[in-house]
């Protein structure tokens, strides 16, 4: 199988009303990693992930999922839908089932899959999300965070591929983005790709294998979080900052309080840990 699970040739993209979002992007998203798409407000990132579904269709371009063409039939949409999955960045707009039950059922139902398949996948899915107590609950009555949760588990119940989260910690309080997090590093984990959209540089950083800069409707740059966020022109360009972590660091480096050659930190704790491996020689 190849290393690429989805793949970008050439798309070009305007809205009816004449808006021009995409221009020629080309991208390709390898198997197995968690992938992290950044850039500027109106750059086109939610529009570039929702052609990955199928919801946009190109104007000019086509869009592979294992290397077969995209097709935009109603069974060739529902197929590519139950393979990759896709969370809302509002999750009212994915969510409109009455109950929690009701509504992670919704999916696999779909798929035609028997009542018992259902229930066991809804129960797994309800399960990893860490959601089960809210299974008969109300989804209008549910917090922000409780049902960006159940939009994971909406999508995770028709055991995908992929999953695409278009800004999944945007409102959430620093409690939920990291159990947001470890919760997609977990399903990353059993081996699904993971995709998301975000304008936080320091999460992106730290969590993702692979960054994707987007700006005026193409990716200007992929590649490793660290070759992407030394890039100084690269942040300018893309009105992106430093991550903090890199920034300290760098400085630290720079001033002659860290030595050359050592492996750069991607979290905090690395930080930490460097620093108190170095601090009693530095002139801090
Ligand atoms: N339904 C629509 N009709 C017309 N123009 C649209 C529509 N949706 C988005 N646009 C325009 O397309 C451009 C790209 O929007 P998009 O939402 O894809 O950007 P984004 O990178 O996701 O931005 P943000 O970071 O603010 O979420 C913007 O200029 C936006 O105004
Ligand atoms: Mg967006």
């Amino acid at each position: 199988m190849s290393v690429n699970v989805l793949e970008a040739q050439h798309l070009y993209f305007s809205y009816p009303d004449g808006t021009i979002v995409l221009r020629d992007l080309s991208v390709a998203i390898e198997r197995g990693k968690k992938t992290a798409i950044l850039g500027a407000n109106g750059t086109g990132k939610s529009t570039f992930l929702l052609h990955l579904i199928g919801t946009l269709k190109p104007s000019k371009g086509k869009i592979f999922f294992n290397q077969q063409e995209v097709q935009y039939s109603r069974t060739s949409l529902l197929a590519l839908r139950s393979k990759v999955g896709f969370v809302f960045q509002d999750p009212d707009t994915q969510l409109f089932s009455a109950s929690v039950w009701q509504e992670v059922s919704f999916g696999p139902l779909n798929l035609g899959w028997t009542e018992e398949k259902v229930k066991e996948m809804v129960t797994k899915a309800l399960r990893i999300t860490d959601t089960t107590h809210l299974k008969d609950r109300p989804t209008h009555s549910l917090s922000y965070g409780q049902k960006k949760l159940i939009s994971i588990a909406d999508v995770l119940a028709m055991e995908p591929e992929v999953i695409i989260l278009d800004e999944p910690t945007a409102s959430l309080d620093p409690q939920y983005t990291i159990h947001i997090l470890n919760l997609l590093n977990e399903i990353n984990k059993r081996g699904t790709t993971v995709i998301m959209a975000t304008h936080d540089v320091d999460m992106a950083y730290a969590w993702a294998d692979s960054i994707m800069i987007m700006k005026d409707g193409i990716i200007i740059k992929k590649g490793n979080p660290v070759e992407v966020f030394l890039d100084d022109e690269l942040l300018n360009q893309s009105s992106l900052t430093k991550p903090f972590v890199l920034d300290i660091f760098n400085k630290l480096q720079l001033n002659g309080y860290l030595p050359e050659g050592i492996t750069i930190p991607r979290s905090r704790q690395q930080l930490f840990e460097i620093i108190g491996r170095y601090a009693k020689n530095s002139r801090l």
